[in-house]
């Protein structure tokens, strides 16, 4: 029997959910043209579809709520949130924005140009349309062994420094305006980045004088990750961990909605005096002054307490016991996932559950739709839906590797219960796997067509 780890908290608030009936679930899936993220909430009985924004917030959080200083320039909030950012981030300038693609979108409006190129471990959606957005190219390096699900590795969200280095030398330098890498490695299933990967990645992209950001949304699990598994870090504090991450680091660029558990929120940071100067121009321009960036005062309140709440050891053992306990549950029925399992969701390996389902009919969307039938469960496809994109330059269409759908686990929010219903439902489903189908676009946008796809099941 997996263990489960107990909650390093108690329940003050409780928020009613609804299981509603097989027929009404049909009807609401019909409505919403298969696509999970047009269902209504009321709808949804275990919400996976992103534990982005999702979390409960503390005690501590919602009282600091109370003290936002709402002035439109220089609050005492922004002076909070900035001493927080200096001690665990440690970078000249930052700014706050609305969430992790606003950053995304402020630093490539920056750095990207038409032609040029960005590589990664992996960039996530946003990322990756956002760099698009600008005609630039976003390349994913990471390890093969990402690709294996079953392969144990601890680190499986490290950079391929081969591959690295032999597409900076292709490319040029001069065509590569900054390098990222993704902590935890989201796209490709919450995978770590071991802090030997990360300081390697930077001393590369020092050598070429290409400026290095980390896409930080899930710092501190992937920190905590580094205690557990890699030599020389058992000993060290979460926090002490995570400033080595990005002493390395030029800058980054993270959604607050992870990590920091608020429900809005994110960080752009660099110690360039100059790449400042345009962020703050681009900022002010699109999201707000240089002091909110879009949030009101009370948010930035909220992320400077989460910032740490986020980092604490007792809560990190937790979270990440929360997720190795549901991944128990499933390999006990014999469901592929990829291992080991990341720290905010379980990856389940959808193109090996449903091997009869092709590609180009997605698998992970099939797999998606029928646990909200089953269940009432909303999960999210990370698969061809999300990620098929045509080649920029031959117009063939290129299909991921890995066929997914994710459980990410909301913080603070699900209880063991929840989890168990979560994990018999997925039992039920994978014994009438072959009776599924596979969808057909009704209609689909040519950038993050997950969010508004319509589909037909075939
Ligand atoms: C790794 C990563 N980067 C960036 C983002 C974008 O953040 P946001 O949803 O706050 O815009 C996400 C969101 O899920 C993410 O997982």
């Amino acid at each position: 029997m997996p263990h489960y780890p107990p909650e390093p908290f108690r329940i003050k608030v409780v928020e009613p959910i609804k299981l509603v009936s097989p027929a009404e679930r049909q009807a609401a899936i019909a409505e919403a043209g298969y696509n999970v993220f047009a269902l209504k909430a009321k709808d949804i009985f275990i919400d996976l579809l992103t534990d982005s924004g999702t979390g409960a917030m503390s005690q501590n959080q919602w009282a600091a709520l109370m003290q936002g200083d709402e002035s439109y320039a220089g609050a005492r909030s922004y002076f909070r949130l900035k001493e927080a950012v200096e001690d665990i981030f440690g970078f000249k300038h930052f700014v706050p924005t609305h969430q992790g693609r606003a950053a995304e979108n402020i630093l490539s409006a920056v750095l990207v140009k038409p032609g040029c190129s960005v590589p990664s471990n992996m960039h996530f959606d946003t990322t990756d349309a956002n760099i698009r957005a600008r005609g630039g190219r976003p390349v994913n390096l990471v390890i093969e062994e990402a690709f294996d699900p079953a392969n144990p590795h601890p680190f499986k969200g490290n950079m391929d420094m081969v591959k690295l280095k032999a597409y900076i030398e292709e490319t040029g330098p001069a065509n590569i305006p900054l390098g990222m890498i993704t902590v935890t490695n989201n796209a490709g299933g919450g995978q770590p980045v071991s802090m030997e990967n990360i300081k390697a990645v930077a001393a590369l992209y020092h050598s070429y004088n290409i400026p290095f950001y980390i896409d930080a949304a899930r710092y501190a699990e992937n920190a905590y990750f580094i205690k557990l598994r890699e030599p020389g870090f058992a000993d060290k504090a979460p926090i002490e961990i995570a400033r080595e991450m990005f002493s390395y680091a030029d800058g980054f660029c993270m959604s607050a909605k992870k990590d920091a558990i608020v429900n809005i929120g994110g960080l752009l940071a660099m110690n360039d005096d100059e790449i400042f100067k345009h962020v703050s121009n681009e900022l002010i321009l699109r999201e707000g002054f240089v002091s909110y960036g879009g949030l009101a005062g009370r948010d930035l309140d909220a992320m400077a307490v989460g910032l740490y709440e986020g980092l604490d050891e007792d809560y990190l053992a937790y979270r990440l016991g929360q997720t190795a306990y549901l991944a128990g549950l499933l390999r006990e029925q014999g469901i592929g996932l990829i291992e080991p399992p990341g720290g905010h969701a379980i990856y389940l390996d959808a193109g090996a559950l449903l091997p009869h389902i092709p590609h180009a009919e997605f698998p992970g969307q099939s797999l998606a739709v029928e646990m909200y039938l089953e269940g009432a469960i909303r999960a999210c496809e990370i698969g061809s839906v999300m990620f098929a994109h045509p080649d920029q330059d031959t117009g063939e269409m290129i299909y991921p590797r890995l066929e997914l759908v994710r459980l990410a686990i909301p913080r603070r929010t699900y209880t063991q219960s929840h989890l168990d219903y979560l994990a018999e439902s997925i039992g039920k489903i994978a014994k009438r796997a072959g009776d599924l189908r596979g969808y057909k676009f009704t209609y689909a946008p040519e950038l993050l067509r997950h969010f508004t796809a319509r589909f037909e099941p075939l």
